[in-house]
């Protein structure tokens, strides 16, 4: 028998001048990029986060310790092969995955294919499985970058 299962993930980072900003393992053209020990791709790190989260495996602290000065700039495509190797090895079978940034600024919509194509890649899904959708925060959290997932394993 086939069981469902689904996954959510969240992460933000602060936004500083003069750091990258990478979305999807994508580097984007920003003045301000992401503050964080890694590179600071918060939309991977919430992937990550909603593939360990469909079989209840925590979060991504747990395999890649922050305090571990092994795992500084780390490149974050690392932590959703593994994320997605833990699914597998529990015979999980990703379905989609559904995305969303909220940035106020740059705008990302031209970016979208370059995205989207870097994700479905990482993840061995064709492009039509991974949804990548952007918001403004109107204002509210125009000092970082957040990034949400959702996935659908199947299971047997
Ligand atoms: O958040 P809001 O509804 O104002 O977003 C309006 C449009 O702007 C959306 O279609 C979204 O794709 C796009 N957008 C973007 N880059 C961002 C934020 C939003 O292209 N950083
Ligand atoms: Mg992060």
């Amino acid at each position: 028998m086939v069981t469902l299962r689904i996954g959510f993930g969240e992460d933000a980072h602060r936004l500083a001048p003069g750091r990258p900003l990478v979305l999807g393992g994508v580097e984007l053209p920003s003045p301000r990029g992401a503050v964080a020990h890694s590179d600071g791709d918060a939309l991977l790190h919430a992937l990550a986060d909603a593939l360990l989260s469909s079989f209840a495996l925590g979060d991504i602290g747990d395999f890649f310790p922050p305090s571990d000065p092994a795992f500084s700039d780390l490149d974050s495509r690392e932590i959703v092969r593994r994320a997605l190797a833990e699914v597998r090895a529990r015979g999980g079978e990703l379905v989609n995955a559904a995305l969303t940034v909220t940035l106020d600024a740059p705008k990302l919509g031209p970016h979208r294919a370059a995205i989207t194509g870097r994700v479905a890649a990482l993840l061995g899904l064709p492009e039509d499985r991974v949804g990548v959708g952007f918001k403004t925060s109107e204002g509210l959290a125009p000092d970082h970058v957040q990034a949400r997932a959702t996935v659908l394993v199947a299971a047997t």
